[in-house]
């Protein structure tokens, strides 16, 4: 029984935050004095909420945080979302998006556990900028060791997340280009949403997809290549074949329309859109000795209520219950 949501899409791409804490202070994202503001689950109750859902018709599944490799026992958490079977009988593909600090010594125990693909988040290709923005000193080399690790253990694609702000690191979109192509990674440029702690937001600050296109374009020209329709990236070819970058643009082209997710945060709420402005107890129920029958019941309710659509940028825009780095992005 797939899972489809009043406006008739099909939710099929599951994200599990498995902890709100994190060991960076991003600027566009962490004030960097509020911790961790939710609790962590065992591992076994994101595993049961994980196995109703594919049972659903979820086919994806993607670990996020928080950074999601400070909890231990990941590995294993792996292990058991790789032996779940989709309605189509095969394993469910399984990702992870991380800030690469820790990722150079677990790539390759992940890869070997069931993880299919890994995005990382990086802001900068320079030590001192990138330190300037995840507001920690020496992360750049420790990141740049789990990008090539990921890439070495098999992890592929390897993809980079960059979100780029105005007057920070608009600058890095022409580096990134080379990156891209040096290191063999598809590096994604995102626009900046309002999901940050610090109220910093401004439609001013977002580098737009027409932006970036056309100042990749003074580095090398870019080709549109076709991307699957639920996907958050358009993508792009550099015109001599060699690399690949995308852009989410939620705020200059959105694609709610087709949106195929739904999320778990770490305590264990549902959240059916990211800017939803109020979540759903999956966990309360399942403490109080609910069946899967009845979880089952409760999943498919909450899915009618899915959001039509973000309103980022219109008068009346209401805030997210929750910032990005509780929600798990
Ligand atoms: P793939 O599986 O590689 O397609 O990854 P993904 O794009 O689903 O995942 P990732 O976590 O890398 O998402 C990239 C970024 O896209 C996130 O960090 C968000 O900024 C943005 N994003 C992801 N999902 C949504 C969404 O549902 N709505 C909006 N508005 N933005 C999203
Ligand atoms: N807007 C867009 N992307 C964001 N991310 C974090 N905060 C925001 C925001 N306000 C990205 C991070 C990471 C992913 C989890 O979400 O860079 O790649
Ligand atoms: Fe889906 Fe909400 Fe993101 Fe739009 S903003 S793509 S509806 S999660």
């Amino acid at each position: 029984m797939p899972l489809f949501d009043n406006f008739g899409r099909s939710i099929h791409d599951l994200r599990i935050s498995i902890t709100d804490r994190c060991n960076y202070r991003c600027v566009y994202c962490r004030t960097g004095t509020n911790g961790a503001a939710y609790a962590e689950l065992p591992f076994e109750d994101y595993l049961r909420m994980a196995r109703i859902l594919v049972g659903l018709g979820i086919t994806k599944i993607r670990l996020t945080g928080g950074e999601p490799l400070l909890r231990k026992g990941i590995v294993e958490f792996v292990r058991s979302l790789a032996q779940l079977r989709t309605l189509d009988g095969k394993k469910p593909e399984i990702a992870l998006t991380t800030n690469g600090h820790l990722l150079a010594e677990i790539a390759q125990p992940l890869k070997d556990a069931g993880l299919d693909r890994v995005t990382v988040s990086m802001d900068a290709v320079d030590p001192d900028r990138f330190a300037r923005i995840t507001r920690v000193p020496n992360g750049y080399e420790s990141v740049l060791a789990g990008v090539r690790a990921s890439r070495r253990a098999g992890l592929d694609p390897v993809k980079i997340n960059c979100v780029l702000l105005r007057g920070f690191n608009e600058d890095q979109i022409i580096p990134f280009g080379m990156f891209a192509r040096e290191e063999r990674v598809v590096v994604r440029f995102i626009e900046f949403m309002p999901l940050e702690e610090d109220r910093v937001w401004t439609p001013q600050i977002v580098v737009t997809l027409d932006e970036i296109v056309s100042r990749m374009s003074e580095y090398l020209p870019l080709e549109e290549i076709t991307h699957q329709r639920s996907e958050t990236a358009r993508r792009y070819r550099f015109s001599d074949g060699v690399g690949e970058i995308g852009i989410i643009a939620p705020v200059s082209h959105p694609f709610c329309g087709h949106c195929s997710r739904i999320r778990i945060t770490s305590d264990g709420k549902l959240r059916t859109c990211l800017f939803s402005v109020w979540d759903h107890d999956l966990h309360e129920l399942m403490r109080r000795g609910a069946t899967d029958e009845k979880l089952t019941e409760f999943i498919v309710k909450v899915m009618e209520k899915k959001e039509e659509r973000h309103h980022i940028g219109e008068p009346g825009f209401v805030p997210a219950s929750r910032t990005m780095v509780h929600i798990g992005g």
